[in-house]
């Protein structure tokens, strides 16, 4: 790699500055809307139970913004204070922004912009993701790459979601609108010299699987006339074949976690702390289970919370974070599956 043709005392002396470079998380936030909702809420609107939803998916409450003036950006914003103030660094140190959601503010332009705007910083690149439950990750990878190459030094990921307005919440959309609530978690992926930090990502997708969990229009194949044109087509519900996901979900989960620990030569018993995306809780118990981790080493918080998606990681990461649940040197391993289908894991020394 140094022996090209241009190698000279200076190439080398940077590429190896380059090597030296890492990231770390270096500050987290989140913000949930403060509007709680119960399943026994829920069986008000549609045919559905606390104990259906209890014992099927582990969740107790969400949170929906409700009548609150809330925005995908705007709930980023929130969460992204929180994670600046955290990281202890000025806005305005900011390199880049990350923006992953499945819920933008608009069809165009992305959310990440507004989130620019919404902090008045500087005129950074803003990019947004569309990876769904695996968007932190993917966004991670992305934050990770960037700082590696030495281009930016700080970089803010944004996770955030509101999935309250686009529900069926009549009993024929009962499967899906039970699992998600709205949220917004945050990160700072900053550069550093030390050996701690991200010490690899893994990304996956299988796009045959596409329309097992999908929002399929409006979009570009079906344009807003199509729609009214047919008034019984109500594909612009989310559509999810829930034990097909499932299924998928677990044999990916515990495939992708094993590959990061086996690129850093760990093994399961180095994992200090598990925190794998919030889809059912009774994913997390299969995969602990299978990987026959102990309680304490896996993470979660989806009966307070729900399924949000793309800030799901960032949200359960700062709780465990504030709950000092992980130490300087801990092994905390990140995985995620979703919608594409598309799955990765994220593996940092603490
Ligand atoms: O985050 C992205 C990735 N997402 C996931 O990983 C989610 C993966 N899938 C799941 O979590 C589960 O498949 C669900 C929670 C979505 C569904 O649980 P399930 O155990 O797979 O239930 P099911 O879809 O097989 O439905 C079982 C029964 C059905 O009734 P019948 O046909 O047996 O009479 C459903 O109609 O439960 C019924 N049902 C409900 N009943 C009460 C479905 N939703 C509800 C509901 N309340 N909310």
């Amino acid at each position: 790699i140094y022996q090209t043709k241009n190698t000279d005392k200076m190439t080398i002396l940077t590429k190896l500055q380059i090597d030296m470079i890492r990231s770390k998380i270096s500050g987290l936030g989140f913000f949930v809307p403060e509007n709680v909702v119960s399943n026994d809420d829920l069986s008000k609107l549609m045919d559905t139970s606390n104990d259906w939803i209890s014992e099927r998916t582990g969740i107790k409450n969400r949170r929906w913004v409700g009548d609150k003036k809330l925005t995908t950006s705007l709930m980023g914003t929130y969460a992204a204070e929180k994670a600046i103030a955290d990281a202890g660094i000025d806005k305005n140190d900011i390199d880049f922004i990350i923006f992953s959601t499945l819920s933008p503010d608009y069809y165009f332009p992305g959310s990440g912009v507004l989130l620019q705007r919404n902090l008045g910083i500087k005129e950074i690149g803003a990019l947004d993701v569309r990876n769904q439950c695996s968007g932190f990750i993917y966004g991670l990878s992305i934050a990770d790459q960037y700082i590696k190459s030495g281009m930016y030094k700080n970089i803010l990921l944004v996770g955030s979601e509101i999935h309250s307005g686009g529900l069926d919440k009549s009993t024929k959309g009962r499967s899906v609108s039970v699992i998600f609530g709205d949220g917004a978690g945050a990160a700072i992926i900053s550069s550093t010299k030390s050996e701690n930090g991200i010490l690899s990502t893994h990304l996956h997708s299988e796009g045959k699987y596409a329309e097992e969990l999908a929002v399929i229009k409006p979009a570009t194949t079906h344009w807003i006339d199509k729609i009214k044109s047919d008034q019984n087509d109500e594909s612009f519900w989310p559509y999810m074949n829930g034990n097909f996901v499932f299924k998928n979900a677990v044999v990916r989960f515990e495939q992708v976690i094993k590959e990061g620990l086996e690129h850093s030569n760990l093994n399961l018993e180095d994992i200090s702390l598990l925190i794998p995306h919030q889809a059912n809780l009774r994913i997390s118990q299969f995969i602990q289970k299978k990987l026959k981790l102990s309680d304490s080493q896996v993470f979660n918080n989806i009966m307070k919370y729900g399924n949000t998606t793309a800030a799901s990681i960032p949200i359960a990461l700062t709780e465990a974070y504030q709950s000092n649940l992980k130490k300087k040197n801990d092994i905390v391993v990140l995985a995620a599956f979703g919608s594409g289908f598309t799955w990765g894991s994220a593996v940092i020394k603490w």
